[in-house]
């Protein structure tokens, strides 16, 4: 490589990183600019991605349930790990305040502008909630508002965990654990295993939202990285490995082909693939090593009515 690495931004670094290796990959965390995160509230609302449903569903039927597991009378606190648009969380929100339980709500979110509307809507929404945001990394938000002598319960939602391997999974959760103290809660949306087609249909939508989704990190780079991807030579291929549990999406060079990015060229031979985003489906053998794996003990879990998707309950 040619470039001096110490003068590109972390995104620059990790791209140029991503494609210079024999299995080109590219972070999918980098998939949320702002268009983006619109693709992303498009897919939420699609009828084959399940996931945002069969939470919502969870949150609606389990609401008493999830507050008794969490708490008693004790005051506590949520710490929301990317709050996003706190759709769900408002519906669990709204009961624990009609419940008269005494709560701070704390969301944490790498955009200042994502909280700030999440903040309005909520105080809109749930008159008198107690609401202290941060804005910021997870772990840096972690170690600045962890030390506190109120239980916390921190909310990991909407299969984000998925995101990760399980390895890399592991080493997350192990390291949020450690900020924890003894008695603090985990609660954590996990999508489960289950027909096949379904899951691949989840990330194969036949009105293409998710494949925009993909294709757009490649407009990203040609936007801010002086890149010139033609995103028609590519192709949007997941894939679906009922034993893993793993859902892989790559975007496929259908030619021979150079791309220029910041001075460099990078080759792409037809049918070379680049790894995009894993988005795990586990089963509950591979959740209770998980649990053990990265320092919690299981206390309860909350499933929709077809057994799609859980929301477990872990004690540190
Ligand atoms: C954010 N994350 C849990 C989503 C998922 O299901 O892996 C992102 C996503 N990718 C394609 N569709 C949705």
């Amino acid at each position: 490589m040619t470039k001096e690495l110490t003068t590109l931004s972390p995104f620059a670094e990790d791209v140029l990183n991503g494609l210079h290796t024999e299995n080109k990959h590219l972070p999918s965390k980098y998939f949320y600019d702002a268009k983006g995160d619109e693709l992303f509230q498009r897919i939420m609302h699609l009828n084959e991605y399940y996931l945002t449903r069969k939470e919502l569903e969870i949150f609606q039927t389990h609401k008493e349930a999830i507050l008794k597991a969490i708490n008693g009378t004790e005051t506590f606190r949520i710490i929301e790990l990317g709050a996003g648009d706190g759709l769900k969380t408002k519906v669990l929100l709204k009961h624990f305040m009609e419940a008269k339980v005494d709560f701070t709500y704390t969301p944490v979110d790498i955009s200042g502008n994502v909280l700030e509307i999440l903040e309005g809507n909520l105080k809109d929404e749930i008159p008198g909630l107690k609401i202290e945001s941060y804005e910021g990394d997870y772990f840096d938000a972690l170690a600045e508002i962890a030390e506190s002598p109120e239980k916390d319960i921190v909310f990991f939602l909407g299969s984000n965990v998925g995101n990760f391997t399980e390895k890399e999974a592991v080493a997350f959760l192990s390291k949020l654990q450690n900020f924890l103290k003894k008695g603090d809660l985990l609660f954590m949306g996990v999508d489960l295993k289950k027909d096949p087609s379904i899951i691949l249909n989840a990330y194969n939508d036949s009105e293409g939202v998710t494949r925009e989704f993909n294709l757009n990190l490649l407009d990203r780079i040609n936007d801010e990285l002086d890149a010139n991807f033609n995103r028609n030579q590519f192709l949007h291929y997941p894939y679906y490995n009922p034993h893993t549990g793993e859902c892989r999406s790559y975007l496929i060079s259908k030619i021979d082909q150079v791309v220029e990015m910041m001075d460099e060229e990078i080759h792409f031979n037809a049918w070379e693939a680049i790894f995009m985003e894993i988005s795990k489906k586990y089963d509950h053998k591979q959740l209770a090593h998980l649990a053990e794996a990265s320092g919690f003990d299981f206390k309860q879990e909350f499933l929709d009515s077809e057994s799609w998707f859980a929301d477990v309950l872990w004690e540190k």
